[in-house]
């Protein structure tokens, strides 16, 4: 079928045929050992668009122990620049087979077309780049004399596991698995329930792809019967986790029982300061992208506007026309560019939010309610939204909404501008507009984050470290840093 005819059976059908139904275990399809099954919603329709395996303890148990087999056997003989050659390769399938991945990400996530597209780019992209570093990942000596040969190895830790969000699910799982398959790992990925089919399509395709059978399983269903047992499974070197700070804790207290290792890519509230000496048409573009792409649901979302008042009226207005003219509705409508909200429950939660902020007599500049597709009257919607002016101690500055609410806060000067920044438990990264040269550096000295964007929100990509500080994870993800979370150093030293 081609790419066109596709899109448009699935714009017709509210379905895409063919998708995977069970685990992928031990390089097959398998279907749950206790038989059950769940459904996928099309947030853009609120119905169910497919259905998949419900999994338990048995299939993680069964997907641990495949992987474990394959690290001990083909896998560890496999040189590494053959690894290499297996995600180069898999980035290459990612491409030829990237409209239906984008089309299942739509109707799984709400998203839109467009963004889904960019984020099968994007997980090809983060396929050639961990293709590169399988065969460079070297070791050191060190110099204890000429008596002795003292080196390093950077050894696989053995099997991961990876736990999946339903934002960026395509995304999420290349960059964590990439880099671990990279490494000489194996690994156990759990999707969120939400939004299986990215996953079991790509774990397909590192098959086809070469990669022996084994190294990379999918096992799907709740983050109660399949995350928790999965995150506790002995077996388990080191977890990989995407989500909530609230379960990210879960998971990590689960890997202290194993002394595994994590990598926790939690919860942002993320600053954008504007300054009033910035290009401010630069600013307005940027600040509107980083709140109401993918709808608001990103970890990294610049969630609250820093602004100085000198400048803030006049930007709040233009920012609020901008909103306007975002055109929400199906993520397969091609002329759409604001997408939906996950899940029943989340819309939920969203608007719960701003029903606080209205009981609390905050000033809604625009938006605030939960709505649908305006041309089909269906689907979990919420209208782009900015609560401008709110104390710095108020919910909607303080909680991740993860959702299109932008909470502007106003200050007098820089100084306060930094102070604004660091004022919640978050700590993932940091924007600023500004052109001077000298604010730049000393915001991106003083600013609690990861990562600091100067006038480029969401500036950087693969090769770039990303991760949280504080209550916003511990470990960094992408770039080569990444490599290293999924190795074990052996020191070796011989005397001469
Ligand atoms: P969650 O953190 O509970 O879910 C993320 C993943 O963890 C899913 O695959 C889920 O099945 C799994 N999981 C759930 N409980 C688990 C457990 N006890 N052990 C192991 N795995 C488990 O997030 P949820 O409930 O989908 O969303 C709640 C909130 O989390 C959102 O409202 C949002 O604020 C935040 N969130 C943040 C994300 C980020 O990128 N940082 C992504 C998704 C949600
Ligand atoms: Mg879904």
């Amino acid at each position: 079928m081609s790419e066109d005819h596709l899109l448009r059976e699935a714009q017709r059908a509210g379905k895409l045929p063919g998708l995977p139904q069970n685990h992928f275990i031990d390089g097959a399809w398998r279907a749950s050992a206790g038989g059950g099954m769940m459904e996928s919603f099309d947030p853009g329709s609120a119905s169910p668009h497919a259905s998949f395996a419900a999994g338990d303890a048995d299939d993680v148990a069964i997907a641990v122990a495949s992987a474990r087999r394959a690290g001990e056997g083909a896998w560890k003989k496999i040189l590494p620049r053959e690894r290499g050659h297996v995600l180069s390769r898999t980035a290459d399938l990612i491409r030829q087979h990237g409209e239906r991945l984008a089309i299942a990400e739509v109707l799984d996530s709400g998203k839109t077309i467009s963004e889904a597209r960019g984020d099968v780019a994007g997980a090809a992209r983060c396929f050639d780049y961990y293709a590169g570093a399988a065969d460079k990942n070297e070791g050191k000596s060190f110099p204890l004399g000429e008596d002795y040969a003292s080196f390093s190895i950077n050894e696989p830790v053995g099997v991961t596991a990876h736990i999946i969000p339903w934002n960026y699910p395509l995304s999420t799982t290349a960059r964590s698995v990439a880099p671990a398959l990279a490494a000489g790992c194996t690994a156990v990925v759990k999707p969120a329930e939400q939004t299986p089919m990215t996953a079991l399509i790509l774990a397909e395709l590192l098959h086809q792809a070469g990669l022996p059978d084994g190294v990379c399983n999918v096992v799907t269903g709740t983050g109660a019967a399949v995350g928790a047992t999965l995150a506790a499974h002995p077996d388990i070197s080191h977890i990989t986790f995407t989500g909530s700070t609230a379960t990210g804790i879960n998971v990590m207290q689960a890997a202290a029982r194993n002394v595994a290792s994590v990598t926790l890519e939690l919860g942002g509230k993320s600053p954008n300061v504007v300054l009033a000496d910035a290009d401010l048409d630069l600013a307005l573009d940027n600040v509107v992208g980083a709140i109401f792409e993918n709808a608001g649901q990103i970890c990294s979302a610049g969630s609250r506007l820093v602004i100085e008042r000198s400048i803030h009226a006049e930007f709040i207005e233009r920012l609020v026309q901008r909103a306007k003219t975002l055109r929400m509705g199906h993520g397969l409508s091609e002329r759409v560019n604001f997408g939906a909200i996950n899940s029943a429950e989340h819309l939920a939660k969203v608007s719960s939010f701003l029903d606080g902020a209205r009981a609390r007599g905050l000033s809604i500049a625009t938006g605030g309610r939960a709505t649908v597709d305006p041309g089909t009257g269906k689907g979990w919607f919420f209208e782009p939204t900015v609560v401008d002016n709110a104390g710095w101690d108020d919910p909607v500055v303080q909680e991740e909404i993860f959702g299109p609410v932008l909470a502007v806060q106003v200050v007098d000067d820089f100084d306060e501008a930094i102070a604004a920044a660091n004022c919640t438990p978050y700590a993932l990264v940091a924007g600023i507009f500004t052109r001077d040269l000298s604010k730049a550096h000393r915001f991106a000295r003083d600013v609690d984050a990861g990562q600091v964007y100067v006038n480029e929100y969401f500036a950087g990509d693969i090769e770039t470290p990303f991760g949280g500080n504080r209550k916003s994870g511990i470990g960094r993800e992408k770039g080569l840093i990444a490599v290293q979370s999924y190795c074990k150093v052996k020191s070796v030293t011989i005397r001469v």
